[in-house]
């Protein structure tokens, strides 16, 4: 029997309209067949890439779990084990393909085991050729509109006749009420929006997660208040650009509005991802000074130092207009913490856009940044573009910048020496079974010791020693 697949289609991924996203309730149901499905046996999603994927990820579990599935702790125990990944880098793509291929002679030992592909990849049209051609072991491969259908698909593919796949290549509707099964006790990881719209030249998140629609408020609301009264203390508003949350609704200010409804609630503590220089608003950074419960920290991925390498990032900002960003916003919270994303070997950069990096690194002096080699990501725009840097050069240049980036949060972190912070106990470090873990407001990693009845609640820590990333303590 020929196998009919629904590929991916990157073309018709990057269509934008102006009708505003369909929102659906109730949409995940379980049909008898499906509810006996997991009686008795294991799951186990690996998940790769951002919080978003996290939380994907979260809902995964829980339909499983409504399948009468129970949490494996390796593939070998495991009956269906899926791969929930990342397509932001190739580095990330091959690391899952290799963990995809070390899986092959479980497969053959137990054919009755179900290996999926979601998520990022599997919205790629190259991605799902190369498993469908490399990969035999995978049985089912889904995308990331339409993970509600878990139960269906994974019936499909436990008859055992040929393998699935199910991509929708679409603008994306709003999915509410899917299971959830969290993967924190004590923090809450909340979608204020899916997909984005920014079509910056090197990245394939429009691609692969469809338009920017936001979550009516009340939906959002709703969450957290459920989070509250589940006891948890933290929550993570996401998107891939929060600031510009509620203008696909009409709203011109949505986020800062929406920021303030939150805080209002009285979670104890209120964090978001990612904010996108180019709509970041003022009264954003009053939201965020006028109420305690709003995390003094911001993640401002800014990608380059270089007017000319934003432009044909179409970042729509500039060097200096980040830098102003910046100042107004140390001006007006002074403790606020600082992170940032950073590329480096954009096609064509040379060594003085380069130092154009160092120097605005130099300026704002970041608490952490995540920092990456440019990856060419097919069907991209900056893929085209012409790249003769030589991969030697751009590694040195990443290497030369992460050196700078852990000098500087090392000389911010000087100033927490016998400072008391608040951290969220999130339990043992997993380096060592005496020390716990958690995150201070400011969002810094603290190892400290202390009675062991913490986990779960917010410590007073005094440092007592500091590293460039981490800050350890003891508990007062
Ligand atoms: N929405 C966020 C970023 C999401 S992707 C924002 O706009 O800031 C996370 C980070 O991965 C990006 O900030 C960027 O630094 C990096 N990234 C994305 N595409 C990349 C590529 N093709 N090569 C290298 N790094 C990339
Ligand atoms: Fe990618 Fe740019 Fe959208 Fe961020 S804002 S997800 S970097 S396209
Ligand atoms: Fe990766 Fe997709 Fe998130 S590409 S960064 S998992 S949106």
């Amino acid at each position: 029997m020929k196998e009919k697949y629904l590929l991916p289609d990157q073309k018709a991924a990057a269509r934008r309209s102006r009708t505003a996203a369909e929102k659906e309730y109730g949409l995940f149901s379980l049909s008898e067949e499906a509810k006996g499905l997991g009686q008795g046996k294991k799951y186990m999603v690996k998940t790769y890439g951002c919080q978003a994927n996290v939380r994907d990820g979260e809902s995964l579990s829980g339909m499983l779990e409504e399948m009468g599935f129970e949490r494996a702790d390796r593939p070998e125990n495991a009956d269906v084990i899926i791969f929930n990944t990342c397509a932001v880098r190739r580095a990330a793509e091959e690391h899952v393909l290799g963990e995809i291929g070390s899986l092959k002679h479980m497969k053959l030992a137990h054919p009755e085991k179900v290996i999926a592909v979601c998520g990022c990849m599997a919205q790629e049209e190259d991605v799902v050729s190369e498993v469908l051609r490399k990969y035999p072991q995978v049985d089912l491969i889904f995308g990331t509109h339409n993970i509600y259908r878990l139960p269906e698909l994974l019936l499909k593919a436990s008859e055992g006749k040929g393998r699935t796949v199910e991509v929708f290549s679409e603008e994306g509707r709003i999915i509410e009420d899917l299971p959830v099964r969290r993967t924190s006790r004590y923090k809450g990881f909340v979608n204020i929006m899916y997909g984005c719209d920014k079509f910056c030249t090197y990245c394939i998140v429009p691609y692969t997660r469809g338009k920017q629609r936001s979550r009516d408020r009340e939906d959002i609301l709703k969450e957290i208040e459920n989070l509250k009264s589940q006891g948890r203390k933290e929550v993570v508003l996401l998107g891939q650009n929060v600031n510009a949350y509620g203008k696909d609704l009409g709203m011109t200010d949505g986020f800062s509005d929406l920021l303030e409804a939150c805080a209002e609630t009285g979670i104890e503590r209120i964090r978001f991802y990612t904010s996108h220089p180019r709509d970041y608003s003022a009264t954003t950074i009053d939201v965020m000074k006028k109420y305690p419960n709003i995390m003094k920290s911001l993640h401002l991925p800014v990608q380059s130092g270089s007017d000319e390498i934003l432009r044909r990032m179409a970042r729509g900002y500039t060097a200096g207009s980040y830098r102003k960003l910046y100042d107004d916003m140390k001006e007006k919270i002074p403790e606020i913490t600082f992170t940032t994303d950073l590329i480096v070997g954009f096609p064509g950069e040379t060594e003085e856009q380069f130092q154009q990096t160092m120097d605005l690194v130099d300026y704002c002096k970041f608490d952490l940044a995540y920092s990456f080699v440019y990856s060419p990501r097919s069907g991209t725009p900056a893929a085209k573009l012409q790249d003769d840097t030589p991969e030697e050069v751009k590694k040195q240049r990443l290497y030369r910048l992460n050196e700078r980036l852990a000098m500087h949060a090392r000389e911010n972190n000087e100033k927490y020496r016998d400072r008391i912070v608040k951290v969220l106990c999130e339990g043992r470090s997993k380096k060592n079974s005496e020390i716990w873990s958690g995150y201070s407001e400011e969002n810094k990693l603290v190892n400290f010791s202390g009675p062991d009845d913490c986990e779960g609640k917010i410590v007073d820590v005094r440092i007592t020693d500091i590293h460039s990333f981490t800050l350890d303590g003891m508990a007062l």
